[in-house]
């Protein structure tokens, strides 16, 4: 099995390559060996690999910046997955990639199905939804998941943010009406590789858009207090800061977030057996994230 990782070392990225180089031949690119939106690159690294698996990792992922660059956002996360659909449909592999819970407007109660009508509300959110489009029309064989919050050891993310912050401050406010579903990006490696192990074993395997994200759902406040929960029982800090919840409309940031953005996530585990994230006992060792 030959397995082509683009963006290795984003969140997500690091963690699939650190677990797949046990199972698969892997060939794993970070930006600078191959930038997805040079289609030429993507044609001639990729053929010549010739893998059965494509796995983009890569996107470009700074949401308020995105309001500004729209062009490169677009570059990166429509353009991109369009090369890699392409080849994939090519040299017949199978094109696995990742979206997220901000192809929503968040303006419904519920938790969102895969079938659920779609509305970003930023930039960023658009260019992910066109990313998935394009893959969709340009490739047979491929898999989407959409996830939500990502957290892991490697990159940027709102719990090294917290536990950076806190070092300098003794009280945060934390906004407490937008509710999502914690998600480390070790499970998402992790789901992404059931989902290769599902085909490559011959099952009946349905192509499309899959849901995974964290259980139990949280807001930023509740997220955030349960981080310093377990830093405070794990003692990886000096000092513990006083939280407070405060609304969307006292934090303005450029781009529009979803108020709701839980992801149902019952037909993965219901195609797939994967079952949530348990975002709670990632954070056990917190250390980790430091
Ligand atoms: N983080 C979240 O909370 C979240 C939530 C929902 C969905 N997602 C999705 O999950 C996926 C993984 O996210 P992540 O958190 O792992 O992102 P990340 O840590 O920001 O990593 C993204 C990687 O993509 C690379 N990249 C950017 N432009 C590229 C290009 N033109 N060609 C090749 N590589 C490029 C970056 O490399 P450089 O650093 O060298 O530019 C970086 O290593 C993305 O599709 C993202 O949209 C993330």
């Amino acid at each position: 099995m030959k397995v082509l990782i683009t963006g290795c070392n984003g969140q997500v990225g690091s963690c699939l390559t650190e677990r797949l180089i046990a199972e698969a031949e892997v060939l794993a690119l970070d930006s600078k060996r191959l930038d997805i939106t040079d289609r030429e690159a993507v044609f001639s690294i990729v053929s010549e690999f010739k893998p059965n698996y494509i796995i983009n990792a890569a996107a470009y992922t700074a949401v308020d910046r995105a309001e500004q660059e729209i062009e490169l956002s677009y570059a990166v996360n429509r353009n991109g997955p369009l090369n890699l659909a392409q080849v994939a449909k090519e040299i017949g592999a199978v094109l696995l990639h990742i979206s997220t819970d901000y192809v929503f407007d968040g303006d419904g109660g519920n938790p969102y199905k895969e079938s659920d009508k779609t509305g970003p509300k930023s930039v960023y959110g658009q260019s992910k939804l066109a990313g998935e489009r394009a893959i969709a029309e340009a490739c047979p064989k491929y898999l989407i998941l959409r996830t939500a919050w990502v957290f892991g050891e490697h990159g940027t993310n709102f719990v090294k943010t917290m536990l950076r912050v806190a070092e300098s401050r003794d009280e945060l406010s934390i906004v407490g009406d937008q509710f999502g579903g914690p998600t480390y990006a070790g499970d998402v490696a992790g789901a992404l590789i059931t989902m290769i192990q599902h085909v490559e074993q011959g099952k009946d395997t349905k192509w499309g858009v899959y849901h995974f994200s964290g259980m139990p759902y949280a807001s930023w406040f509740g997220f955030a207090s349960a981080i310093f929960t377990a830093a405070e029982q794990q003692q990886v800090l000096a000092k513990i800061p006083t939280l407070s919840s405060i609304p969307t409309s006292a934090y303005p940031t450029p781009a529009k977030r979803p108020a709701n953005s839980r992801l149902d996530c019952f037909k993965i585990e219901k195609q797939f057996g994967i079952k949530p994230s348990d975002w709670l006992t990632a954070l056990n060792n917190i250390q980790a994230y430091k």
